[in-house]
């Protein structure tokens, strides 16, 4: 190479046409040292750096040269006690995947260091208590740590790399995580998952260095957790009688929950119980209605929403049932923490019960929320004689007598977060901006959770930070029903959480993450996982388009998605029209008149992506007219903004599509103005039913007609014929008729039942109107 090249000669004043022929040389060299580089190394460096594409991402990485493939002869040593079970699990583990035997040995001075794999507990002080270092060369391999957890974390990083391939890169890694609390809450409740599924989802959190499951185990639909003195929560609190008739349940006997607990104490994962109190306890209820203000009788919950019914706090018999079922926990469940739940309790069933009116007063309470403060404080402090503190979501810290140890889980806002620290107590962070692993990729995507710090802004870089645990991801399952589902919303949102749990908010650069996520998915289509989107996989796109028709694109979200789609609302599948990647100067789908809808799904890695998806159009004379609203609409539901009602795109079965249009507790009041006077004789009126959240259909639609502003009779009246106590949720058309008519302006009101009626839970609240599209035919 360059050695060889002659040097400029010291003392002698260089020629000018010798200089410029040494510089020519100099220059055709390096070139081709820069193509030699070219040709040989990059493609060569490419798989090793991959396999480094770690997922969370070590805090310090050294790529060395070689590797080192595990082979018939390798031993596995260890050295300091708590290392040899680690050592053992991680030989069996690796016996199984390889196929061959490997000894596990006790490590002694001077022994030959080829082929083996060293497990060595050390005192360092760079490294944390779940910290570890890992040294690869091509001879063995040696992992250090100071507890049993950091080489246990070193095992997932190696299973990791061999998933890759059987060769291991010679590196030097020193991984050491940011957060102690490093979560993911399923919900049992909701729906049901078999110890099977349970532990799967343990394996999915070992391997991607998580260390928490919090488990949800009761709620209003359904009690999860046998207890021998209570037996109806097992023979009734878990079962439940859907809206079909069918019945629906499941439970975890002692023996299951001992043997969970105890297979992800294996993987260096604790099971945080919830047992929910005051609220969200109507399935318990239904078993001991006594337990409750009214006496009941009550059923376990077939419907998603949060139940009025509550334990009783003026009932000694409800602290003696609670105490019995913490007990019956305690001793399941050996994690130091006990969840509460302790969020989302209506307080109206307390304020009409004379026992808890007189409880109330007893304790010199201000109001019903005190006392709620109350009745979680007096299970925190028996909790604290079983030496457990608790936890308890944000609300909990509202109330003037949380536990000095209670820890706070914020859900609702960060904000809560704050106000915690500030009092001095301890949080996890799981709020529903970037924590909700059930809400859709149109809020949370795989980048919007990589952007997730579990500190508030303004404790970072203070010593309060200390204060937050960390974080965790919840998995509410109420439109979570089985596993294939569950996949799909976990993965891969939870890589970016494992992410920034572990190795810190920032430490990495989006597109870094963004390139060892798609290295990542082949790991974990090893693992069976049937991985979801990263991003909402597709959308539609619509503008009125000459001559008044609607043109429709329809966008792949990620460069590496294919859109199949039919009009019409069959499934599609790989043999119907495609959209690929780049859709730059695809031509649009055109409408001109008429309804007409089309049904999509996006093809990621030869299987589909996301939901199949159907969106309807309906094409009309006020189309791309933006309305005049004499009440403007409530935020965040503005349907897409002015000219929502009358895009020709029409509001689905989701509410929250950002197609539909919100009004909270007014009318719509909208004047069009079709700047011509048109024959017409019809308005068709969208709107959505969801009583649950709110949702009511209006009482009536009234439409307004002529050609001149300021003076339009009125020319039809649509009635509801549908009931609001209907629980369903629903879209529904109102068809306001009149006899043809030239108008040019139009004035349609709906009108709103205003405030949600006395028989609903939601009582005297204002009450949501849901509108999408004002057609005028
Ligand atoms: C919650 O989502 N209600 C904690
Ligand atoms: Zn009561």
């Amino acid at each position: 190479g360059l050695d060889a090249y002659p040097q400029p000669r010291k003392g002698i004043i260089m020629d000018f046409r010798y200089f410029r022929r040494e510089a020519v040389l100099m220059g055709l060299l390096i070139a081709g040292v820069i193509v030699w580089q070219v040709i040989n190394r990059s493609p060569a460096q490419t798989p090793v750096q991959a396999s480094l594409m770690l997922v969370p991402a070590p805090t310090q990485a050294v790529l060395l040269k070689g590797e080192f493939t595990p082979g018939p002869g390798l031993r596995v040593l260890w050295s300091g006690e708590s290392a040899e079970s680690e050592a053992r699990f991680f030989a069996g583990w690796l016996a199984g995947y390889t196929g061959f035997e490997i000894p596990v040995e006790e490590a002694q001075p001077g022994q030959e260091p080829a082929n083996r794999i060293l497990f060595r507990l050390v005192r360092e002080v760079e490294l944390s208590p779940e910290g570890y270092r890992l040294d690869i060369s091509t001879e063995g391999i040696e992992i250090s740590a100071v507890g049993a957890a950091g080489l246990f974390y070193a095992t997932q990083t190696l299973r990791q790399m061999l998933d890759d391939g059987p060769g291991l890169p010679a590196c030097s890694l020193l991984d050491t995580p940011a957060f102690s609390w490093r979560g993911l809450l399923l919900d049992a409740s909701r729906h049901f998952w078999t110890p099977d599924q349970v532990r799967r989802v343990i394996d999915q959190l070992a391997y991607h260095k998580m260390n928490v499951l919090h488990w949800h185990l009761t709620d209003d639909q359904g009690w999860r957790l046998a207890v021998e003195l209570q037996p109806r929560l097992a023979q009734h609190a878990a079962w439940r009688t859907e809206p079909d008739g069918s019945r629906y349940g499941g439970f975890y006997t002692a023996e299951q929950v001992r043997e969970i607990v105890a297979y992800a104490a294996q993987r260096h994962v604790t099971v945080v119980p919830e047992i929910e109190m005051p609220g969200h306890s109507q399935a318990a209820l239904a078993a001991y209605p006594e337990l409750s203000c009214t006496g009941g009788p009550h059923e376990v919950w077939n419907d998603w929403g949060v139940s009025k019914e509550i334990f009783c706090a003026g009932n000694e018999a409800t602290f003696l049932f609670l105490q019995s079922v913490l007990v019956k926990v305690t001793g399941l469940f050996p994690s130091a923490y006990v969840h509460l739940g302790g969020d989302e309790v209506p307080v109206a069933r307390w304020e009409a019960c004379p026992r808890c009116e007189e409880r109330r007063l007893e304790l010199e309470l201000p109001d019903a929320h005190a006392l709620q403060s109350w009745f979680l404080r007096r299970i925190a402090d028996s909790l604290a004689l079983q030496n457990r503190q608790v936890i308890g979501w944000d609300e909990t810290a509202e109330g003037p007598l949380l536990h000095p140890q209670a820890i706070v889980q914020v859900w609702r806002d960060m904000d809560f977060a704050e106000a915690a620290i500030r009092s001095g107590h301890r949080v996890i962070a799981s709020p529903t901006s970037h924590a909700y692993f059930d809400y859709g990729l149109e809020s949370i995507d795989l980048k919007k959770v990589f952007e997730f710090n579990p500190v508030p802004e303004a404790f970072r870089g203070r010593r309060e930070a200390a204060l937050v645990l960390g974080g965790a991801a919840n998995a509410w399952s109420e439109h979570i029903p089985d596993q294939a589902a569950l996949d799909d919303r976990l993965f891969p949102r939870l890589l970016a959480m494992a992410e920034v749990l572990w190795h810190g908010p920032g430490a990495m650069a989006w597109p870094d993450f963004h390139v060892g996520v798609q290295h990542h998915y082949n790991r974990l289509e090893k693992l069976g996982i049937a991985f979801g989107a990263e991003t909402v996989p597709l959308r539609f796109e619509s503008a009125v388009g000459a001559g008044g028709g609607l043109d429709i694109r329809l966008i792949p979200g990620m460069p590496d998605a294919d859109i199949f789609y039919v009009e019409g609302r069959t499934v599609p599948d790989s043999t119907d029209r495609k959209v690929s990647g780049d859709t730059a100067g695809s031509t649009p789908i055109r409408f001109s008149r008429g309804d007409h809808s089309i049904t999509a799904r996006a093809y990621r890695r030869g299987r589909p992506s996301g939901e199949t998806i159907t969106r309807e159009f309906r094409l009309h004379a006020a189309l791309g007219v933006a309305p005049k609203l004499a009440v403007p609409w409530t935020a965040p539901y503005d349907g897409g903004g002015a000219g929502a009602l009358t895009d020709g795109r029409l509001g689905t079965d989701q509410f929250r599509d950002g197609i539909w249009q919100g009004y909270f507790g007014a009318d719509l009041d909208a004047t069009l103005d079709l700047g011509v006077a048109v024959t017409v004789d019809s308005v068709l009126l969208g709107a959505f039913q969801y009583i649950n959240s709110w949702i009511f259909l209006p009482r009536r639609v009234r439409v307004y007609a002529g050609t001149i502003q300021g003076n339009l009779e009125l020319i039809s009246i649509a009635d509801n014929p549908v009931s609001p106590h209907e629980r369903n949720r629903f879209v529904r058309t109102f068809v306001a008729a009149f006899p043809a008519k030239e108008v040019r302006y139009i004035r349609v009101v709906a009108e709103s039942l205003g405030t949600c009626p006395a028989w609903h839970e939601a009582a005297g609240n204002p009450a949501w109107l849901f509108i999408d599209e004002i057609a005028v035919r």
